[in-house]
């Protein structure tokens, strides 16, 4: 095997294992190898079509570069004698086609300009990828909530019973939380998707490369121009974590619902089995474990966001070798992110959700006394802040019939509500749910006219953005193929 072909000239080869393992990104990089061999091929094309390199020993890299994409790099690459997997195939080439030509691959680049585009590759891959999965998501809760439009259920403030509203309002508020995550995991993308190949070690370079050229060849949407930014800046990164983070902040929170939802207090929803864990000890016990470990999850993915942000902060320019320790960080949030949202979908697509529970408990708690408020100002010509008080001091002497009411406007305001027209009927039909939920039928409200039309605008706006991914991932699959394409025409 090649030894490192960074170490033969500067520094004395010899060093102790442990200080070798503690350098190496090996591990870590072999989440970047694949676009790496992209930006070898891309690289070496680029060189040979402005004859930097001879196209004799283009042609020999090529066969290897390509070996490698169609076979897949053989482990000896990834030995963490290398101080990474950009050392690790270019030793590779030179075991191959021996150093008088394997050593040409490099010219003109460093590996600071080639990992900042390895990462950029891979991490544009991954936001679509999670794209993809939050439409999936999206998509799930829309259905739902087509299926439960007129499903009453209490709504909470401060996890008290609050006013009444439908299982459909409550998974589109969800929905539309999500819609904004994807936004921000698309606007992430346009900053992600630049190339910063070219740049180098930070100057460029005095070879007359095609910054241009590589850039669209690897089916980046422009280049990450100014060279020394190109190599120092990990924003994107935080970016994408930050996304990520606050997806997952989200995630927790249906999760910690469901957790509670399905507790034998509350018994809104049982969650599939395949969810579900039992315990050593309890046979009875059916746990909503991959919503706790979701819950859990968020955090492990903002504790990598904070990790890449602190390791970030004070770096000076341009290149440090701090970078390589945020790597990880990133891998690990959008990893767990996406392993998340892959099961989301289908726990809640699988819940069975209990409508007679959550219409028995929409009127506890005096859910609708906020609607009898506003049917006294509406019908009787009370200021909402009388309405207020006499219905609270109802509900304080412990119910909402005529008679305490009358009292209670009595005592709060000196009025009789039986003079002015009230009668227990009207009463009734205010303390209904059904009938709260019927007249809130403000844009994004919840009742059944409402959640219906925001469900159609809603599925539309779905559609668009389904578009949209599969048209971006298009583009750079078109880009990528066209890449290998040209690369196999050239070596023939
Ligand atoms: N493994 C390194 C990283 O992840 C690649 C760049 C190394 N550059 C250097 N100047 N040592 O950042």
């Amino acid at each position: 095997m090649q030894g490192d072909p960074l170490r033969t000239g500067r520094l004395g080869s010899g060093r102790p294992d442990p200080v070798a393992e503690f350098l190496s990104s090996m591990a870590a990089d072999r989440w970047i190898a694949e676009a790496d061999v992209l930006v070898d091929i891309a690289h070496l094309l680029m060189l040979e079509r402005r004859e930097i390199l001879d196209s004799a020993s283009a042609r020999t890299l090529m066969e290897a570069l390509l070996t490698l994409r169609s076979e897949g790099l053989p482990e000896e690459i990834f030995d963490d004698c290398y101080e990474d997997v950009h050392a690790g195939i270019e030793a590779y080439l030179i075991g191959r086609a021996g150093a008088e030509i394997g050593g040409r691959l490099h010219i003109g680049r460093s590996r600071n300009d080639e990992v900042a585009t390895c990462i950029r590759m891979r991490l544009r891959h991954e936001l679509l990828d999670r794209m993809a999965a939050i439409l999936e998501l999206r998509r799930v809760l829309i259905e739902r909530a087509g299926e439960a439009t007129e499903t009453i259920m209490p709504g909470f403030t401060h996890l008290q019973h609050a006013q009444p509203t439908t299982l459909a309002h409550h998974l589109l508020a969800y929905e539309e939380a999500f819609g904004r995550d994807f936004e921000r995991f698309g606007e992430c993308f346009a900053r992600v998707n630049r190339s910063p190949l070219g740049a180098a070690a930070f100057a460029s370079t005095g070879y007359p490369i095609d910054r241009d050229f590589t850039a669209a060849a690897l089916g980046f949407d422009g280049l990450a121009v100014n060279t020394m930014d190109a190599v120092a800046a990990r924003d994107f990164a935080l970016e994408a974590m930050n996304a990520c983070s606050l997806l997952m902040s989200t995630v927790s929170r249906i999760c910690e619902e469901l957790v509670v939802w399905s507790s034998a207090f509350v018994r809104f929803v049982e969650l599939d089995d395949a969810y579900c864990s039992t315990s050593s000890i309890m046979p009875q016990k059916k746990n909503p474990d991959t919503a706790e470990i979701m819950r859990a999850k968020a955090a492990t993915v903002t504790g990598a966001c904070m990790a890449a942000y602190t390791c970030m902060k004070g770096l000076p320019m341009s290149y440090n070798r701090d970078l390589q320790e945020l790597t990880p960080h990133l891998g690990r949030a959008v990893g767990e992110t996406g392993a998340a949202l892959e099961l989301l979908a289908g726990m809640i697509a699988s819940a069975r959700f209990d409508a007679e529970r959550m219409r028995e408990e929409s009127a506890k708690g005096y859910t609708t006394a906020t609607e009898v408020a506003d049917m006294m100002v509406r019908e009787f010509d009370l200021a909402f802040r009388t309405a207020h008080a006499i219905v609270g001091r109802a509900v304080r002497k412990g119910t909402l019939d005529l008679e305490t009411l009358e009292e209670a406007a009595g005592e709060m305001a000196s009025l009789s509500l039986k003079e002015r027209g009230l009668t227990e009927d009207r009463i009734k039909s205010a303390l209904d749910p059904e009938y709260g939920v019927s007249v809130r039928t403000a844009p994004g409200g919840p009742a059944p006219a409402a959640t219906k039309k925001s469900i159609a605008e809603r599925s539309r706006r779905l559609d668009a953005d389904e578009v949209w991914v599969a048209e971006a991932s298009e583009r750079i699959g078109r880009a990528l193929s066209q890449l290998v394409a040209d690369a196999e025409e050239f070596i023939k």
